[in-house]
């Protein structure tokens, strides 16, 4: 079986990370309870990280360090959201987004962005799904599970939208540092400054170091915002485990080697998925320039017959493709878009051949 689902880089965390992480469990400081809002030497690490890597400038009294990015997510929908406020969700979407909305009680409006436009959604289309009740944007780029990049005149053009209007912005920079063919992620309270005040960024170190397992990710935002989280936090779980922040402290503080060794691995393995699943009859797979996904639409194949079946939609067929193929990919249906498959490339590169070409194969098939 070769399975295409991973959401974590193929790499180990770094020696030095480790290291850290190893002496941090015998100082005695780190067996007992911390700041709810994290260390403050690792959130003064991060402000200084931020400022390196996007441009943005802010006072770690502004950062929370959150059991990684996911529970960001659902902190900051938690501290931003009354009862049935809309959330403006943008379409292929990562799975646990809307959950996080819903749970905290938002409602999720979901604005969908196909392969004719790269997957990237305008302002038009935001501006059409805007109602009295839109309270937040969630903005993901580069995006799981697309791996698109948003260009620097849209993410303006979308900061002065949601300026203008008024609304909140949660912006999700977790593959800032994965982007390939010389694009650069764009944070969009620095192309628009005065969106500060009506801003979240959500980050953390899983993707940058290879670090998923350790939990570590963070909040930035206005002080107000990011007390009440830290309030919430402090009831929820209290502070993230010390010895991770000390390895998170270590990794941020660090070189970015780490990642610009996986982002070269990373872009070879893309060029050859895009152009591999590209010569799939039936299948169109625009090039991403972040993460490590391919998204392509199979909407070419459903319907036809397979080994003696008619998947008529792509969880039919993902499941046709395991069992004959002995390959997974994980359909379309959990990112809010049928007729399309997420294929990680965080696999070894002969696997990604063999699984691709096993799917290519039976695909072929289709009659
Ligand atoms: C877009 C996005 N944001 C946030 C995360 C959260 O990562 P973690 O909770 O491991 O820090 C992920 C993980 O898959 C992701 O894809």
């Amino acid at each position: 079986m070769i399975g295409f689902g991973a959401g974590q880089p193929d790499f180990p965390t770094p020696d030095y990370v480790v290291e850290a992480a190893a002496a941090a469990v015998h100082e005695r400081t780190n067996h007992g309870y911390t700041a709810a809002g994290g260390l403050p030497e690792l959130r003064e690490a991060l402000a200084a990280k931020t400022l390196r890597d996007s441009g943005f400038a802010c006072d770690p009294s502004q950062i929370l360090v959150t059991n990684g990015g996911k529970q960001a997510v659902y902190s900051a929908f938690a501290t931003l959201l009354d009862p049935g406020d809309e959330v403006l969700l943008l379409a292929p979407y990562w799975t646990t987004y809307p959950e996080s909305i819903t749970l905290a009680g938002g409602v999720p409006v979901q604005v969908t962005a196909d392969e004719s436009t790269g997957y990237l959604a305008t302002v038009e289309q935001l501006e059409a799904a805007r109602t009295e009740r839109t309270k937040v944007l969630l903005f993901n780029s580069p995006s799981n599970p697309t791996g698109a990049v948003y260009p620097r005149e849209q993410v303006e053009a979308i900061g002065r939208w949601a300026l203008e209007h008024g609304i909140w912005v949660v912006t999700d920079e977790i593959y800032e540092h994965l982007v390939y063919d010389g694009v650069k992620a764009e944070s969009m309270p620095v192309l628009v400054p005065e969106l500060a005040d009506q801003t979240l960024i959500l980050n953390g170190v899983a993707k940058t170091y290879s670090m998923t397992g350790w939990r570590v990710g963070w909040i930035i935002g206005p002080q107000d915002v990011v007390k009440a989280a830290t309030s919430f936090q402090s009831h929820m779980c209290g502070n993230v485990a010390n010895v991770s922040q000390r390895a998170a402290l270590a990794a941020v503080e660090g070189p970015l080697d780490i990642v610009h060794t996986m982002r070269e691995a990373f872009d070879a393995r893309r060029k050859r998925i895009v152009s591999l699943l590209s010569g799939i009859p039936g299948v169109e797979c625009p090039t991403p320039q972040g993460a490590f996904y391919a998204y392509p639409s199979v909407k070419g194949v459903l319907g036809k017959e397979i080994r003696g079946e008619r998947p008529a939609d792509t969880v039919a067929l993902a499941d046709l493709i395991l069992r004959e193929a002995e390959v997974a990919v994980v359909p379309g249906e959990a990112f809010g878009t049928p007729g399309y498959f997420r294929f990680s490339y965080a696999l070894a590169e002969a696997d990604l051949v063999e699984g691709v070409t096993r799917v290519g194969n039976l695909l072929s098939e289709a009659k």
